[in-house]
């Protein structure tokens, strides 16, 4: 400015088209461009401004920046950029503009102080470019990344703990061996009456009992010798629907939306069963007292490398098994798959119902996703690649 006024006077008719051109390109451009005295008050207020705000100039001129679009709680901070501005330096910081209609936009800015050759402030040309949908862009890719991590975590520590139990229920298995086959011998050799007979059933029956747990940890830690076949998920489920429907009970429905063109995949039938019955058990756990709903849904799903956290690209059948009961809290949902995770009642779980199923959809190659908060629901999805 200071060296324009020092150089040859421009003609009167270049003039008016150069400051023609400058209105016409102040009009256009997409950053909003705000321009404000010593005080804040609006000098320049430029098309974008007028279309991010809902204001037209003539509405706003002369008026405090901070009094016109600006939350109550964000007037404060910005008259303090503001001051700080004054004192001579650049600055970049966000907001949100509140316009007309109620609307919010996330603004960024940068802020350059235009002075007088003493130093005094003449004003403040404010440039700011809308990045609502850049900034929600962010955060959700922020939130896949976390989510895919925890993913990866979850999948390292389920291996592991796989892998300690399968070594410990494996031992286990032989000393029960041997608990049962005596406990048998005893009750074989005890006549009936005799006063230890009572006890040595009762061994009997704990054993058994610890047989049974055992075989369910062998099976998380995939220790049986399973059988993969080409199996349709929609058979699977069809074939359960009246066992399924007899543990439910009256109160709780059993609803099903299988996809008639449903693909193949390669899993062993007792361990899909498995799966299927403990994810509708859990969901009547969820729902005890209530009635409602158990959905079951199957679809065909072509994933790209990230629509799912966790999940790889490829082409899936995917299982759903939704439920409208109490949901679980993030601390719940972060021990889901442990073994001997329960959050119900002694006597009523083992925890190792979800366990069994990690174990049994890893074994086909699947992934299994949770997706649920306290009080509303929860849904559980088993991805398995497509044969
Ligand atoms: N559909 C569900 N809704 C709410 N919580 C669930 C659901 N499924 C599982 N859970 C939670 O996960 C825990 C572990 O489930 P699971 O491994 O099947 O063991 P168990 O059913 O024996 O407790 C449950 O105790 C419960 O807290
Ligand atoms: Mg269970």
């Amino acid at each position: 400015m200071r060296q324009a006024a020092t150089s040859r006077p421009l003609p009167a008719a270049e003039l008016d088209e150069r400051s023609g051109m400058l209105a016409t390109v102040l009009a256009t451009v997409d950053a909003l461009v705000l321009a404000m005295d010593a005080e804040g008050r609006i000098q320049v207020f430029n098309g974008a401004c007028e279309r991010v705000s809902g204001y037209r100039f003539d509405e706003v001129r002369g008026r405090y920046a901070w009094d016109v679009v600006l939350r109550p709680a964000d007037v404060e901070p910005v008259k303090g950029v503001f001051r700080r501005l004054s004192a001579g330096q650049r600055s970049t910081y966000e907001n949100v503009w509140v316009a007309k209609d109620g609307t919010e936009r996330l603004i960024a800015w940068s802020n350059a102080v235009q002075s007088d050759p003493d130093g005094r402030v003449r004003f403040v040309v404010a440039t700011g470019i809308d990045v609502t949908e850049l900034r929600q862009t962010e955060r959700a890719l922020a939130e896949n990344e976390r989510r895919y991590r925890d993913q990866l975590t979850q999948a390292a520590k389920l291996e592991a703990i796989g892998r300690l139990a399968g070594g410990v229920a494996h031992d286990f298995n032989n000393l029960l061996t041997v608990i049962l086959g005596c406990a048998g011998a005893l009750c074989h050799e005890l006549p009936a009456g005799h006063p230890l007979r009572e006890e040595a059933e009762e061994i009997a029956a704990a054993g058994g009992e610890a047989a049974r747990l055992t075989r369910q940890l062998l099976e998380f830690a995939r220790q049986r010798p399973v059988q993969p076949v080409p199996v349709v998920l929609n058979h699977t489920v069809e074939e359960m629907t009246g066992v399924l429907a007899r543990l439910l009970g009256d109160e709780l429905q059993l609803a099903t939306a299988l996809a008639p063109d449903l693909g193949r995949v390669v899993a062993d039938p007792t361990s899909l069963r498995q799966v299927i019955l403990n994810l509708v058990v859990n969901a009547r756990d969820a729902m005890a007292g209530g009635a409602g709903t158990i959905s079951i849904q199957t679809e065909n799903a072509e994933l790209g490398a990230r629509d799912v956290p966790g999940v790889p690209a490829g082409r899936y059948a995917l299982l759903s098994v939704r439920d409208t009961g109490c949901g679980m809290s993030a601390e719940t949902r972060s021990h889901l798959f442990e073994p001997f995770f329960t959050t119900k009642p002694e006597g009523c779980g083992t925890g190792l119902g979800l366990a069994t199923v990690f174990g049994a959809v890893k074994q086909a190659g699947g992934h299994v996703l949770v997706e649920s908060a306290e009080g509303e629901g929860a849904c559980f999805r088993i991805y398995l690649p497509l044969a």
